[in-house]
């Protein structure tokens, strides 16, 4: 793995930079306090080209690879994990889901919009009975002809209210388990098809977080993606990659948290000198700094696998298991370095870490990583 980064990564990476700290960091605290969703700033996200970046150009994307990506949602989520996650999932599990596996039909129908950011997606496979267990889909398609007759609940789901596009999954023959499952194009305003109430969230909370329900919603055949009975591993090969973006959200968290602790030890006086100079806070960041670091490598390690065509499952989910961890250790530390000043909003570090907490939660618990890595490591 080479660890220098090209000319185009280190443009990219301060783009993003640019547009955390000039653009996002103004209204951050005040999206948070009122739940609102980031809409002006996914449409500049989009301008910077940054809603399809992976996907091919011909396809309305900005052709990167997957370590600008990760560039990208570092820098983005130190500042505001709200709208990184809206910018990750739209990237590694709709418009990768669609690249990938996706009719040509179906490309030039959704995801050509979807990559140039003209629209939002979302990915539903949570249920209220199946969040971890994602072969128990209650979820049902029958398959009525030319049309499957969709029907069912989804919950927690990400961009529930502004997305256009959902990929759903859902089952369709209950005998063949997870052989029996599929993933289907579903657009906003099919008959049949509501939006519930909105989430109210510990973090992340400009994202938002809604349950869907479903009563006989006719999906066209035509938006099937894939081979009947592909879907749960189209939602499992679209969630490693997932896994990605997320831990790289996590890294950024923790990294964003690491710096406004850094500079505050640096500025803050207690017993005649600046707090850093006291071995119990400059400790505290030097393992924040190492941590990250380990956090950030790992990251990058899944994100040149995946660029070179290499499998990535288990890289994606030891980085997302391990940044989400440092994420919370970092951001928890961040609040103790800050006082009483960590504890209040002006100073952003109680935001983050109660937005780290969701990174060990969603596109697989820590506990769920833990399992792809373990039945990974026992077949080496
Ligand atoms: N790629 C391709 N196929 C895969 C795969 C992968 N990465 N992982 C598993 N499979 C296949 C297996 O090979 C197997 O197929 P065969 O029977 O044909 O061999 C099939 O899938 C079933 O595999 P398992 O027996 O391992 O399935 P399991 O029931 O034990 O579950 C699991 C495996 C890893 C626990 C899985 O259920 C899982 O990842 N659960 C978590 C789901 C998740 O991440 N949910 C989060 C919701 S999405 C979200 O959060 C989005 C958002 O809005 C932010």
């Amino acid at each position: 793995m080479n660890l220098d980064f090209t000319e185009e990564h280190l443009m990219i990476r301060d783009a993003a930079r640019d547009f955390a700290q000039n653009t996002l960091l103004a209204g951050v605290i005040d999206r948070d306090e009122t739940q609102s969703f980031p809409k002006e700033e996914i449409k500049q996200l989009a301008r910077l080209g940054f809603m399809g970046m992976m996907v091919d150009p011909k396809y309305g994307g900005s052709g990167m690879d997957t370590i600008s990506y990760v560039l990208a949602m570092e820098e983005i989520s130190k500042v505001d994990a709200s709208t990184s996650v809206v910018m990750s999932v739209n990237n590694s599990l709709v418009c990768w889901g669609i690249e990938t596996f996706g009719t040509e039909e179906q490309k030039k129908k959704y995801l050509v919009p979807l990559a140039k950011g003209e629209i939002i997606g979302a990915f539903c496979l949570s249920e209220p009975e199946a969040g971890s267990d994602a072969t128990s889909q209650k979820t049902t398609a029958i398959d009525k002809g030319d049309y499957y007759l969709l029907n069912g609940t989804k919950n927690w789901i990400t961009n529930g209210s502004t997305a256009s596009v959902y990929l759903v999954i859902a089952q369709t023959n209950i005998e063949k388990k997870h052989k029996g499952i599929n993933a289907f194009i579903v657009e906003k305003g099919m008959d049949g098809f509501v939006i519930g109430p909105k989430e109210n969230k510990l973090g992340i909370r400009g994202s938002d977080t809604h349950s869907l329900m479903f009563t006989d919603v006719r999906v066209p055949k035509e938006n099937r993606i894939g081979e009947d009975g592909f879907g749960f591993s189209f939602a499992m090969k679209t969630l490693s990659g997932g896994r990605i973006g997320i831990a790289a959200q996590a890294l950024g968290i923790a990294s964003g948290a690491y710096e406004l602790a850094l500079k505050y030890s640096q500025e803050r006086k207690a017993f005649g000198k600046e707090i850093y100079n006291h071995q119990a806070i400059s400790f505290k960041l030097a393992d924040m700094a190492t941590e990250i670091e380990a956090a950030r490598l790992l990251c990058l390690k899944a994100a040149w696998l995946k660029d070179n065509h290499q499998n990535y499952d288990r890289a994606s989910a030891m980085a997302k298991v391990y940044a989400s961890e440092v994420a919370m250790r970092v951001t928890t530390e961040a609040v103790q370095v800050h006082g009483g000043y960590g504890f209040v909003k002006e100073y952003h570090v109680e935001r983050l870490m109660r937005d780290a907490k969701i990174t060990q939660i969603y596109e697989g618990t820590s506990e769920i990583q833990r399992i792809v890595i373990s039945r990974s490591i026992i077949k080496d």
